[in-house]
C-alpha cells in the first residue's frame, strides 16, 4: 500500500499482515456489535461550524492530562494482547507514544510487562489496572508500576465478567496461539508477524506469568478471567487501591450519571466515559452519545476524559467539544501497530494529529484548549441530548 493516509488505510494493512484471531480479537464487540458499531456511526451525526476568516497562524495542540503535559489530548488506550498485533507490540507502541510526546497505557493483559516497558522504553507510562480476587498479587502489582515509573494508574471498572465475542470463540483465541491445522494455515500467510515472533520471547501474558500463583491456562483469555477476576469488586475496592496507589488514579469504564457521580466521590483525578469498545455490554449507548450526560453532572468535578469510535481526529475534536478534557484511542493505534510496528503508530498518530490541526482551524480555533460547544452546529442541543 502506498503512505497510509486514514486509519482505515492501515486497518485494512493490519487486516492482511496479522493472524485472523488477534485481528479479530481487536476488530469485535460482544454478541451483535451494534455497540461497536454505535460507537463510531454516532460521531457521523455531530456537524461542525465552519468559520471563515479568521486568523489561523500560531495554532497549539498541546493541553493536559491528570495535569500531565501532552503534545494533543490523545492517549493511547490499554488494549490487551497488544503484543500478538506485532511481536514485542507494546514497546513499539510505547516508544511511538513517547515520539509524540502522548501517554501510553500499559493493559493488565498485555504480552510485554511493566518491567519489559521500563528497560526497553524508560520513559514514564500509565498502567491500566484489573482487580483480580488474589489481592496479593494485586498489591504487588501496584508496587511493581511504582517501581517501573508508573506516573498514572488506570483502574477499570467495567470488565469483572468477559463479555462475549462470538468470534474469539470461533477462533479459539489464546496467547500464543495452539497449533492447530487452522491455525498453522492462517500463520503460513503472516511471514512478517512469524518471524517477529521467533524472534522475541515474550509470547505470553508477561504481568502474570510466573507472579500470579495458582492461575490456570493462562492462555485463555476467557477462562483466566472467569478464573481471577473479581466479580464482587465494589467502590470500596477502589479506596482501598487509591490508598495503596497513592498517585493520579483515572477511573475507566464510566457509562451513566450515577457512576459518574460515585468516580467524583472517590476523590479519583479523572473518569475515562467507555463502554469498553463495545466489547462488553452490546446494547449500551455509544461513548459520544453517553458524553454529555455524564459532563453534565460532574464537569469541573473531575476531569473527564473520553474513549471509544474514535478513527479519526475529527472525532477527537467532536469529543472535546462535547465536554472530554481529553482522549483515548484504542483500535485506531493497534491498527498501526499491526501495520507496519512502530512506523504505523507514529503514522497513526500523525493522521490524528493532522486531523485534529486542520479541523481545528477550520471552525476558526488555534488553541485545542479553547475547543468546546461552540465549533458544533446546535452545539448546546447536542450537549442536551
Ligand atoms: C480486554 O480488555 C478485552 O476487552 O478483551
Amino acid at each position: 500500500m502506498a503512505q497510509p493516509l486514514t486509519i482505515e488505510d492501515l486497518r485494512i494493512l493490519a487486516k492482511r499482515r496479522v493472524p485472523r484471531m488477534f485481528y479479530d480479537y481487536a476488530d469485535s464487540g460482544a454478541w451483535t456489535e451494534g455497540t461497536y458499531r454505535a460507537n463510531e456511526t454516532d460521531f457521523q451525526a455531530i456537524k461542525l461550524r465552519q468559520r471563515v476568516a479568521v486568523d489561523m497562524t500560531n495554532r497549539t495542540l498541546a493541553s493536559t492530562m491528570v495535569g500531565q503535559p501532552v503534545a494533543m489530548p490523545v492517549a493511547l488506550a490499554p488494549t490487551g494482547l497488544t503484543g500478538m498485533q506485532h511481536a514485542d507490540g507494546e514497546i513499539h507502541a510505547a516508544r511511538a507514544a513517547d515520539k509524540a510526546g502522548v501517554p501510553f497505557t500499559l493493559s493488565t493483559m498485555s504480552i510485554c510487562s511493566l518491567e519489559d516497558i521500563a528497560n526497553h522504553v524508560g520513559k514514564p507510562f500509565w498502567f491500566q489496572l484489573y482487580v483480580m480476587k488474589d489481592r496479593d498479587f494485586i498489591a504487588r502489582l501496584i508496587e511493581r508500576a511504582k517501581k517501573a515509573g508508573v506516573t498514572a494508574l488506570v483502574l477499570t471498572l467495567d470488565l469483572q465478567i468477559l463479555g462475549q465475542r462470538h468470534k474469539d470463540i470461533r477462533n479459539g483465541l489464546s496467547a500464543p496461539p495452539k497449533p492447530t491445522l487452522a491455525n498453522l494455515i492462517n500463520l503460513a500467510t503472516k511471514p512478517r508477524w512469524c518471524l517477529g515472533m521467533l524472534d522475541t520471547p515474550r509470547r505470553s501474558f508477561g504481568n502474570i506469568v510466573g507472579h500470579a500463583k495458582g492461575v490456570g491456562d493462562l492462555s485463555s483469555l476467557s477462562s483466566w478471567t472467569a478464573e481471577q477476576f473479581d466479580p464482587a469488586l465494589s467502590w470500596d475496592d477502589v479506596k482501598w487501591i487509591k490508598d495503596l496507589w497513592g498517585g493520579k488514579l483515572i477511573i475507566k469504564g464510566i457509562l451513566d450519571p450515577e457512576d459518574a457521580e460515585k468516580a467524583a466521590q472517590s476523590g479519583a483525578d479523572a473518569l475515562i466515559v467507555s463502554n469498553h469498545g463495545g466489547r462488553q455490554l452490546d446494547g449500551a449507548l455509544s461513548s459520544i452519545a453517553a458524553l454529555p450526560a455524564i459532563v453534565d453532572q460532574v464537569g469541573g468535578r473531575i476531569e473527564v476524559l473520553f474513549d471509544g469510535g474514535i478513527r479519526s481526529g475529527q472525532d477527537v475534536i467532536k469529543a472535546l467539544a462535547l465536554g472530554a478534557h481529553g482522549t483515548f484511542i484504542g483500535r485506531a493505534f493497534l491498527y498501526g501497530l499491526g501495520a507496519m510496528g512502530e512506523k504505523g503508530v507514529t503514522a497513526c498518530l500523525d493522521i490524528i494529529r493532522k486531523e485534529l490541526d486542520i479541523t481545528m482551524a477550520l471552525c476558526g480555533l488555534r488553541d485545542v484548549r479553547d475547543v468546546d460547544g461552540r465549533i458544533l452546529v446546535d452545539g448546546n442541543r447536542q450537549r442536551r441530548a
